[in-house]
């Protein structure tokens, strides 16, 4: 059942690349509640096929940009606003990519030009994004901008790679733009950081199983899936939201903030009882 939480928004979706994306979730839910948006992907994903299936689906029109490009970003805002007739409501930027993930660098054997990829596609496209909304005057008063992040920005996680880096940077161009548009034209900026999730991205990062496994035993709720995400976007893009903005918002059944759970200790005081461990002492 939908609640028109969207009802008459405008709103620009970046990184639906299938259905298990979670840019195709928020999409789907979006439109269910009353929005009406574009799509964009890079041009490749565009030509695949899927993001067609889904801009059919939500009645939306597809626009493809590499979000490093200034360019392509102009012509999605401006085409965006042409398209749905007026000023934007939300963004979504539902956009990572690691070559060094993708390569097999570990994190102590870096290729520098693979990261340089890193940063501009994954945290500095959120900067070229927002500013170039903001020069274009593209959003409406209390329009909602998110990006999605994870944990691996704060704390140390196996296997994230320099995409931790990559996220420790879009969490503070939230704050930092955050700052500037609020001040300026009442629109908010903010990050989601969401559980682990079974996606092509999250399929890339190494050990993605165990920490999916591991997240989701230590957390008080369990982890949040990709449906979980688009239902905390929504809120995010809609009016019950609008004093939020500089903020990474975690999204992820409690994990962030557990140190220890019951389970867990269990479970270690289990691992000292074997003939093997207790031969250590
Ligand atoms: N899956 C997870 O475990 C997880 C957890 C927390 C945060 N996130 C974040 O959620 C976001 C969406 O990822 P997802 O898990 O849905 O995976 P996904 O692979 O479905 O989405 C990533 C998208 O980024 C797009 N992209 C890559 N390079 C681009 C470029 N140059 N220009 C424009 N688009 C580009 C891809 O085409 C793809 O659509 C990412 O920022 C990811 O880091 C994912």
């Amino acid at each position: 059942m939908g609640y028109n939480l969207l009802k008459g928004k405008r709103g620009i979706i970046f990184g639906a690349l299938n259905d298990m994306s979670i840019a195709w979730k928020v999409a789907e839910l979006a439109h269910a509640e009353g929005a009406t948006f574009t799509l964009s992907n890079t041009h490749v994903a565009c030509r695949m096929g899927s993001v067609t299936e889904l801009a059919q689906k939500t009645g939306s029109e597809v626009i493809p940009a590499d979000a490093t490009n200034l360019e392509d970003l102009q012509n999605v805002v401006k085409t965006s606003t042409e398209v749905l007739g007026g000023k934007i409501d939300f963004v979504l930027h539902s956009i990572g990519m690691s070559l060094n993930v993708r390569k097999k660098r570990v994190y102590h054997d870096l290729d520098y030009n693979y990261l340089a990829k890193t940063l501009d596609i994954s945290a500095i496209s959120f900067h070229k994004l927002i500013q170039t909304a903001f020069k274009m005057d593209a959003m409406n008063e209390y329009g909602s901008i998110v990006a999605l992040s994870y944990v691996a920005a704060q704390r140390t996680l196996y296997g994230y790679n320099d995409m931790a880096d990559a996220k420790a940077l879009l969490e503070s161009i939230a704050r930092s733009f955050g700052y500037i548009y609020g001040r300026e034209r009442k629109v908010r900026v903010n990050t989601i950081s969401q559980s682990p999730t079974v996606t092509t991205a999250g399929s890339g990062v190494k050990g993605i199983d165990g920490l999916i496994d591991f997240s989701d035993r230590m957390s008080p709720l369990g982890n949040a899936d990709a449906e979980d995400c688009a239902k905390y976007c929504v809120a995010m893009f809609s009016d019950l939201t609008r004093k939020v903005t500089m903020q990474n918002l975690f999204h992820d059944g409690g994990f962030s903030s557990i140190g220890m759970s019951l389970r867990a200790m269990k479970q270690y005081n289990k691992s000292f009882d074997s003939d093997d461990v207790q031969d250590l002492y």
